[in-house]
C-alpha cells in the first residue's frame, strides 16, 4: 500500500463524474435485506471497505449475499439472524457495527464484534444502553469499547430519547425494536438523517414519525412485523461528492459537475453553508430515485466569504466539516463552526485533526471544545493565501486525507497525508476520479 499521498496545485479541474454510492444507504440495503424474508437487489452500493464489511457480516449472520455486478448486489434474507460462528470484523465502519448490533439484539443468539484501531477507540455506550433497557446483555472493554460480545433476544419495549443526536444510534434502537416485544420509540431533539425509517417503509414496516414541531421527533416501530424484499437503488453520496465539488470551488478556473447526488434535506448542510458562503452551485436534472431525491450539481471556482455556521445545522452536515474547514481556509473573513462535540469521536478526533492540519498547512484556526473557527488566508493573498507545504497526519481517518488532498490542490506548495489507503472505506477510486478531472494526486 502507498505510503503517502500528495495533492498539488495544477490547472483547473474540469469534466463529469458520478458520487459513489451513499455509504448511509448501502449499510441499511443490506442490514435490512438480511432481515427480510426473500430476496432484495441493490443497485448503486457503495464498494467501500466500510461497506463490504456489512455484506460479510451479513453473511455471517446467515443471509445469502452475492455480488451480482458492478454495485449490483443480491440479499437473501432469512427473516432473520442465525448465531454467527466467528467473531464479526467490522473494519472501520461505526455506522455498520452499531446497526448490526440493534438489528442482532432482536433475536436470541451470542454474537462478538471487532473492528480496527479506529473502530476500537469509539465509544459502544451510546447503541448498548439504549439495547440493555430493552433487555441485552454484553460484555466489552472499559468505556464500551470493542472487542465485546452481545446476547440478544426476548427484548421488550423502550421508548429512548437520544441524549447525543445520533442517527446510528435512533437506527439502532429502531432495529432492535423490529423483534422487541411492543416495538421501539425513538425521540430525538434535532432531526437526524432518516435513511433507516425511509428504507424500512419500502421494507414494508409501518414507522411513524410524529414531528414536534421544534425540529424533534418520535419515531416508533411497532414490532413483530415482517420485513418484505425490495429493490434499493442506491443514490451517490453527498459526502463524498464534497470532495470534488469543494476542489472545483478552490481551484481557479474549474467547473467539475458530479451527477447522481442524494438531496435528502437531512443530507444537505454543506450545500446551504457553501451557498452562504458565496458558491456558484447549481442544482439540475432534479429527480426521484427510489424514494429519495437526486441531483446533479455543478461547481464553478468561487471566491469564498466566511460565515457562522448554524450549529442546528451540524447533523446535516455532520460528515462535511473537515472539508467544509478546507474551503473555510480560502474564503475571507472568519468561518465560525460550532456545537461540534459529536466530531471527537468519529473515526478520528476530527476538530483537533483539522486544526493540527491546517495550521500545519498555515491557516489560522482556533479550535475549541466543541468547535473550530478558521480565518480564511484569502483576501490580499489571493485565493492561494493557504502556503501548504505539510505532512498529515490522518489518524487512519479518510475525511481528514481526503480533505488534506484537496487543500494541497489548491494552496501554494504541495500536501502530503499518509494511511491514504483509509479512503477507500468510503471513497473508492477518489484518486483516480480527481485525476481525471486533472487534479495532481501522486505519490510522495
Ligand atoms: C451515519 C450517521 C452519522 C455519520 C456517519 C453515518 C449513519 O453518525 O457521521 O458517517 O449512516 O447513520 P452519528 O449517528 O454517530 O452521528
Amino acid at each position: 500500500m502507498t505510503a503517502q499521498l500528495v495533492g498539488k496545485r495544477a490547472g483547473p479541474l474540469t469534466g463529469t463524474l458520478r458520487a459513489p454510492g451513499d455509504k448511509s444507504i448501502s449499510h441499511r440495503a443490506l442490514i435490512l435485506g438480511a432481515l427480510a424474508h426473500g430476496p432484495t437487489e441493490v443497485e448503486g452500493l457503495l464498494e467501500g471497505e466500510d461497506v463490504k464489511r456489512t455484506a460479510a457480516a451479513m453473511a455471517s449472520f446467515g443471509a445469502g449475499v452475492e455480488r451480482l455486478g458492478d454495485g449490483r448486489w443480491r440479499v437473501d434474507g432469512q427473516g432473520g439472524f442465525a448465531e454467527p460462528v466467528d467473531v464479526v470484523d467490522c473494519g472501520n465502519a461505526g455506522t455498520g457495527v452499531r446497526l448490526i448490533m440493534g438489528a442482532a439484539a432482536g433475536f436470541p443468539l451470542a454474537a462478538s464484534f471487532t473492528g480496527d484501531a479506529s473502530l476500537r477507540g469509539r465509544p459502544m455506550n451510546r447503541v448498548l444502553k439504549p439495547l440493555g433497557e430493552m433487555g441485552a446483555s454484553w460484555i466489552c472493554r472499559a468505556g464500551g469499547r470493542l472487542p465485546l460480545t452481545l446476547q440478544g433476544g426476548k427484548l421488550k419495549r423502550v421508548a429512548y430519547r437520544l441524549p447525543e443526536p445520533s442517527a446510528q444510534v435512533k437506527s439502532a434502537v429502531l432495529l432492535a425494536g423490529l423483534h422487541a416485544e411492543g416495538g421501539a420509540e425513538v425521540i430525538e431533539r434535532e432531526a437526524t438523517r432518516d435513511h433507516t425509517e425511509r428504507m424500512l417503509k419500502a421494507f414494508g414496516i409501518d414507522v411513524v414519525t410524529e414531528p414536534d414541531g421544534k425540529g424533534g421527533a418520535r419515531i416508533s416501530v411497532s414490532g413483530g412485523e415482517r420485513l418484505r424484499a425490495a429493490r434499493v437503488r442506491v443514490p451517490g453520496d453527498p459526502s463524498s461528492a464534497a470532495f470534488p465539488l469543494v476542489a472545483a470551488l478552490l481551484v481557479p478556473g474549474s467547473e467539475v459537475t458530479v451527477e447522481g447526488v442524494l438531496l435528502n434535506p437531512l443530507r444537505i448542510g454543506l450545500l446551504d453553508t457553501l451557498g452562504e458562503m458565496g458558491a456558484d452551485l447549481s442544482v439540475t436534472n432534479v429527480r426521484d430515485e427510489g424514494g429519495e431525491t437526486v441531483a446533479d450539481i455543478t461547481a464553478r471556482h468561487s471566491q469564498l466569504t466566511g460565515v457562522e455556521v448554524p450549529p442546528e445545522r451540524a447533523p446535516s452536515m455532520i460528515d462535511e466539516y473537515p472539508i467544509l474547514a478546507v474551503a473555510a481556509a480560502f474564503a475571507e473573513g472568519p468561518t465560525v463552526m460550532r456545537g461540534l462535540a459529536e466530531l471527537r469521536v468519529k473515526e478520528s478526533d476530527r476538530l483537533a485533526l483539522m486544526a493540527a492540519g491546517l495550521a500545519a498547512c498555515g491557516a489560522a484556526v482556533e479550535e475549541e471544545p466543541e468547535g473550530l473557527v478558521v480565518h480564511g488566508g484569502a483576501g490580499a493573498s489571493g485565493n492561494h493565501g493557504v502556503k501548504g507545504g505539510a505532512t498529515v497526519a490522518t489518524h487512519g481517518d479518510h475525511r481528514i486525507a481526503m480533505s488534506h488532498l484537496v487543500l494541497g490542490l489548491a494552496a501554494a506548495a504541495p500536501v502530503a497525508v499518509d494511511e491514504p489507503g483509509m479512503i477507500a472505506t468510503s471513497f473508492p477510486g477518489f484518486v483516480e476520479l480527481m485525476r481525471g478531472l486533472g487534479a495532481e494526486i501522486g505519490e510522495a
